[in-house]
């Protein structure tokens, strides 16, 4: 009898939270995105709710109409590696641009959080939309490589720190103060890499972990982005406001997996969440209403504008149709642009109508544990997700999600009761990656 599948969960732990003002809830505490105890408390609850993952989002820019949490946060890989400390199965994701960094820094910090968390790390890749991020890397605005060329540099790099985690091969070092031979030469491999963007010789300083190398995500939805995910990655975050264009893109991109000669179920769709859940739904609503009544419009406008380079919309009137911004946002967050400007569209909104919606978004996960429970199993069942990066804007919100809505999807048999590894790829169910360079294969 074949096993059935099971849902896959993550959490997004984002200090003061997503939402532009959801920081002057009074639940809230307002240093969280820089407070180790806070991402600790939530790494482990997510741990307690047999979580896949801890995922850590990142951005390179920011102006004073970011949002807070942008404002004044960790890097990922550093949360990460002290959350490694404190945890024992749970995954550790981090947001990396490619776009920004160089492939040996970065193959070898991933490395080492592998290893510091025995085998749990993740590299979710971005390509950094904003095209003023180049001004704080030595570069002018004109220099920030467009969506297309974001795309390819992406390609080569990640080619580029398969290759150095290739470096060693598992059983390279022998370490055997007998005879005093510390690793075997054979077993060691320079990459001597020469691609269109990187030149990169290698070795890398730090050998392969317990799950082989770090796991793959990737967060981009655009032609180019479902190409590289479907092609490389091992699973994806994206994002959807209903089941019928989750489905779509899950067809999609597993279509696109098979057609690049891969299995399908090792690209693993994880759509971000962010539930809501009351006693009743009137208690649920009430929730939302809470964080939603916090945001001005003024707000609204300024989270929406980010999307686009962050363009000044508070200049159009609010009631009126969504303004025509022609080709403006398809060069930064192109695949959310389009379907921001096609939705707009479609529907006749107006500006007002489209920040709102934006910027406090009523999600199909607000409800009793029962009804998000159901919605959870509607996606997953429904081949809309095969797991979820669950986001909140309050902690309660996520300790009701562990505490309520978990254990309805254990108890229904799509959710795991115990970890099936310690390793993020053995919880992913993602194959172990053979060293292209093993003459023998060493059993894992
Ligand atoms: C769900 C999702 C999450 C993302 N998270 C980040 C992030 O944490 N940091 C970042 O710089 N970009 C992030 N991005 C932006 C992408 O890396 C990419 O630059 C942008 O979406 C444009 O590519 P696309 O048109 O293929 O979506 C995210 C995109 C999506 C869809």
């Amino acid at each position: 009898m074949t096993e059935q599948k099971k849902l896959k969960l993550g959490v997004i732990i984002h200090g003061v939270g997503g939402n532009i003002s959801g920081w002057r809830h009074p639940e809230i505490q307002t240093d969280a995105s820089v407070s180790l105890d806070f991402y600790k408390n939530r790494a482990q609850k997510a741990e307690e709710g047999k979580f896949d993952l801890a995922f850590v989002a990142d951005g390179l820019y920011i102006n004073e109409k970011s949002i807070p949490h942008f404002l004044n946060r960790f890097e990922p890989l550093t949360i990460l590696s002290a959350l490694a400390s404190v945890t024992s199965n749970i995954g550790l994701v981090g947001t990396v641009s490619t776009s920004y960094s160089e492939p040996f820094n970065v193959s070898r910090q991933l490395g080492s959080l592998d290893h510091i968390s025995g085998g749990r790390a993740g590299w979710n890749i971005v390509t950094s939309p904003l095209e003023k991020t180049a001004l704080n890397y030595s570069k002018t605005v004109e220099e920030h490589p467009n969506h297309p060329t974001r795309y390819k540099i992406a390609a080569e790099y990640l080619e580029v720190a398969k290759g150095l985690w290739d470096s060693w091969e598992d059983d390279a070092f022998i370490r055997d103060k007998e005879s005093g031979v510390f690793f075997d030469s054979e077993k060691l491999h320079e990459l001597n890499y020469k691609g269109e963007y990187f030149s990169v010789a290698g070795p890398l300083n730090i050998g392969r972990s317990k799950q082989g190398r770090p796991i793959i995500f990737q967060a981009g939805s655009s032609e180019d982005g479902k190409n590289f995910a479907a092609k490389e990655a091992d699973a994806i975050f994206t994002g959807h406001g209903n089941l019928q264009d989750a489905q779509k893109f899950y067809k999609d991109v597993k279509n696109r997996a098979i057609a690049f000669g891969r299995n399908p179920d090792e690209v693993v769709i994880m759509p971000g969440i962010s539930p809501i859940i009351g006693k009743t739904v009137e208690e649920a609503e009430q929730k939302y209403l809470e964080i939603a009544n916090l945001v001005s419009i003024e707000q609204a406008l300024a989270f929406l504008g980010r999307f686009f380079e962050h363009h000044d919309f508070s200049q159009y009137p609010l009631d009126e149709a969504f303004p025509d911004v022609g080709d403006l946002g398809s060069n930064s967050f192109k695949s959310e642009t389009d379907r921001i400007k096609q939705t707009a569209k479609e529907q006749n909104l107006t500006l007002r109508q489209v920040a709102l919606s934006s910027a406090t978004p009523r999600t199909p996960f607000i409800g009793t544990p029962e009804q998000v429970a159901n919605r959870v199993q509607e996606w997953f069942e429904g081949q809309g997700a095969d797991g979820f990066i669950v986001g909140y804007d309050l902690p309660s919100s996520f300790d009701d999600f562990v505490d309520l809505v978990v254990p309805i999807l254990q108890e229904r048999g799509i959710f795991r009761k115990e970890y099936e590894s310690d390793t993020l790829r053995g919880n992913l169910g993602i194959p172990y990656p053979i060293n292209r360079y093993a003459k023998e294969v060493v059993n894992k």
